[in-house]
């Protein structure tokens, strides 16, 4: 056996982390979620998948923890954990050298976000040296195969659980680009919000994630579907079950959609004409799990009056980018070269 140092893509998301193993492709694909006990200790009980069948199902003494929110490190110690648990199960045995790796982190953030993203990644056992972080929507648009380095413009929408990156891709960098915090959580807490108000029922994020998914859409549907929901009666606080209708759902979405629209709005705005043409042309690419949505590629389209393409693989996206450029690290250092033109685009 040959001493080969493990290279890794890392694509730690609000909702779902993924890891990329160099010559293997994506071997970890879990729910960022830990359940751990309410003591101060807090000792972890599951991780991952396994943390995920437990939810809603735990104890009194254990709770729930979702180490990351609008993309960004909420809980450092609970992060640490889970990422050294994925690097772990995703190397194996071959834990003789420290993993090389790329990992994803939200475009824009401050020089602390920065670092605090860089010492989970290296508490968690990755090499130092050697990890490379790449802007999410960037490794998003090298997933679904678009020329990041061409002198083309290239526009990717990542619609994630905690947020929407919007950017302008062209000479291996975000020539404009911008941020929201809204994603497939808002969705859900919007759906939560809805059914509180008009049925009283205090509904879990599971339930309002799968109405979203049965019931959902950006755009009105020519047939009203149905679906009962279960909750809990805020005024009874007794197990209660109300009927949601797609119209209902498709309300409580307009806003979310809408500020995902006005993103991209302003980052078209701010695109320099050249690559707003090829825009026009090549069209916006739609990436993430919040992607999905039935009717959103739709209800962009029909706004700007641009083709609107749903990456074929949309949750795998800017894993499959991390991945990419772990195979293919000699392009590593090509990324940000034009970054001197995001300085004069953005605000
Ligand atoms: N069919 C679907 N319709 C609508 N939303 C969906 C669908 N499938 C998954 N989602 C949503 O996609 C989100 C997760 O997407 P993804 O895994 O890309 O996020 P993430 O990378 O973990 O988050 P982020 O990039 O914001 O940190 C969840 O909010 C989930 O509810
Ligand atoms: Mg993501």
């Amino acid at each position: 056996m040959g001493y080969i140092v493990p290279y890794l893509g890392i694509d730690l998301g609000t909702s779902n982390t993924q890891i990329y193993v160099r010559r293997k492709g994506i071997v970890i694909d879990e729910p960022s979620i830990l359940v751990a006990d309410r003591s101060a200790k807090r000792t972890i009980r599951a991780i991952g998948d396994e943390a995920r069948a437990l939810l809603g199902r735990t104890t009194g003494e254990s709770v729930a923890v979702r180490p990351l929110a609008d993309g960004l490190i909420h809980d450092f110690d609970m992060t640490e954990e889970m990422l050294r648990f994925f690097v772990r199960k995703a190397i194996g045995a071959s834990r003789l050298f420290k993993p090389r790796a790329v990992m994803t982190v939200p475009s824009r953030i401050t020089p602390v976000e920065r670092r605090v993203l860089k010492k989970v990644a290296v508490s968690a056992g990755i090499w130092e040296n050697q990890l490379n972080l790449v802007e999410k929507p960037f490794a998003a648009a090298v997933g679904c195969g678009l020329p990041v380095f061409d002198p083309v413009g290239s526009m990717v929408v990542d619609i994630g659980g905690g947020s929407t990156e919007v950017a302008v891709i062209s000479l291996g960098g975000i020539v404009a680009g911008k941020t929201i915090r809204i994603g497939g959580v808002k969705m859900d807490e919007a759906i939560i919000g809805h059914i509180k108000r008009t049925h009283n029922i205090q509904i879990g994020d599971r339930t309002a994630e799968e109405m979203k998914i049965s019931l959902g859409s950006a755009l009105p549907l020519k047939t009203e579907r149905r679906a009962l929901v279960k909750g809990r009666d805020m005024i009874t606080n007794l197990p209660q079950t109300a009927e949601l209708s797609s119209t209902e759902v498709f309300e409580s979405l307009r806003a979310p959609c809408q500020a995902i629209l006005s993103a991209i709005q302003d980052v078209l705005s701010r695109t320099p004409p050249e690559l707003a043409g090829d825009v026009m042309r090549s069209g916006i690419h739609l990436t993430g799990g919040g992607s999905q949505l039935l009717g959103l590629d739709q209800y962009i389209a029909s706004e700007f009056k641009i083709p609107v393409l749903l990456a074929k693989d949309p949750l795998n996206c800017a894993a499959l980018g991390v991945g990419h450029l772990a195979e293919n690290f000699e392009q590593l250092h090509r990324i940000g070269r034009s970054s001197f033109l995001r300085e004069e685009n953005e605000e």
